[in-house]
């Protein structure tokens, strides 16, 4: 058959991204443009800020895409974005760009929801396929699904509260470690004691695919509280990496109990948050230890992208889900 070109876009948080991807595997180029900068001096991403950026950025990541991929607009075959979920002026940015962009080069348009970009970062330079349990964590969710096939997923179990990376970044503002938290606690966590404090994790009664990180979060602030109001200094290197032990312990548990209940012999990772070293270990250790596989994206592909968007795209053109001029962006899942 013939080769299908697929021009990603992905604006739903803080990254302005653009990539062209061949075939829904082949990365021919893969342009991030990262706001942390413009964020950072306010610990968290300001929304009316990320849309802004993101429309000062959209033009020059699309062109550099092309460019890095030695193409022209003309040889694309398919344009998708994410269009959900994430933040609403954010995501209207570069839905009115591939909008705009698809009705002057007659492209199909193809809406993208970023949970399920994120699981498809697991295709992109491999042929790893369905059917595989998948942990997606990231900075707005932690999911746990059954993908039995391209486009056909089932929810296991979710966060009833924050999500992983959302307790990461909160621990990090605590911790005075800055924005992003994740990668700067696991900097942190790799000089401290991971068995100096037991940080409690949440088990749900009665949904134990579920997770619940708030409990977590709580904990540590508390522990903070306390330590600070007895005089005693706090070693921020213990806090993180003790933190951090409770996350990943969290997360693998969940996660072991999927892999018993459905008997399934790969597993995947997807998210943010799937680029904690600390994570892979123990999730390297859980699949040797239930003689199952496991899979990593690159860390490059964990991390908001839009090579990951391109990919998810290209297997809803297969499956003939193209939108018309009314696709419009919205700030929830539709799963
Ligand atoms: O997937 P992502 O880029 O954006 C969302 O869709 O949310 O994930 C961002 C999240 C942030 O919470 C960030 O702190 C976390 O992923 N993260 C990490 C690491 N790198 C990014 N968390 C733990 N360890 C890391 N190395
Ligand atoms: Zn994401």
């Amino acid at each position: 058959s013939k080769d299908v070109l697929t021009l990603g876009i992905e604006t739903s948080c803080d990254e302005t991204s653009a990539a062209v991807v061949l075939n829904g595997r082949k990365v021919l180029s893969n342009i991030i443009f990262s706001q942390i900068e413009a964020h950072q001096k306010f610990g968290g991403v300001v929304p009316e800020l990320a849309s802004r950026a993101h429309l000062e950025k959209i033009c020059y990541v699309v062109e550099e895409a092309l460019k890095k991929a030695n193409l022209s607009i003309k040889d694309i075959d398919v344009i998708a974005v994410t269009n959900r979920p994430g933040l609403i002026g954010a995501l209207l940015v570069g839905v009115s760009y591939a909008k705009g962009l698809s009705y002057a080069a007659k492209k199909p348009l193809v809406g993208v929801n970023h949970i399920a970009g994120h699981i498809y970062a697991n295709f992109l330079e491999t042929n790893f396929s369905p059917p595989f349990l998948c942990l997606v964590v990231s900075g707005g969710h932690s999911h746990l699904f059954w993908v039995e096939d391209y486009g056909k997923f089932k929810i296991l179990g979710k966060t009833i509260d924050d999500a992983a990376g959302e307790a990461f970044d909160k621990v990090a503002r605590a911790l005075g470690l800055g924005y992003p938290g994740g990668p700067a606690i696991q900097k942190a966590a790799e000089s401290g004691n991971e068995d100096s404090i037991t940080f409690p994790v949440a088990q749900i009664k009665g949904s134990e695919l579920d997770f619940s990180f708030s409990g977590l979060k709580t904990a540590v602030l508390n522990y903070l509280n306390q330590q600070k109001q007895k005089g005693i200094k706090i070693k921020t290197e213990d806090v993180a990496a003790s933190f951090q032990k409770a996350v990943v312990k969290a997360l693998v548990e969940n996660t072991r109990q999927a892999i018993l209940q459905i008997k399934t012999d790969t597993l995947a990772l997807a998210g943010g948050v799937a680029a904690n070293k600390r994570l892979r270990q123990e999730f390297s250790k859980l699949s040797q230890e239930l003689g199952i596989k496991v899979h990593f994206p690159p860390v490059e592909f964990c991390t908001d992208n839009a090579a990951m968007i391109a990919c998810a795209g290209y297997y809803s053109f297969l499956d003939g889900k193209v939108s018309d001029f009314s696709l419009d962006a919205y700030a929830v899942s539709d799963f």
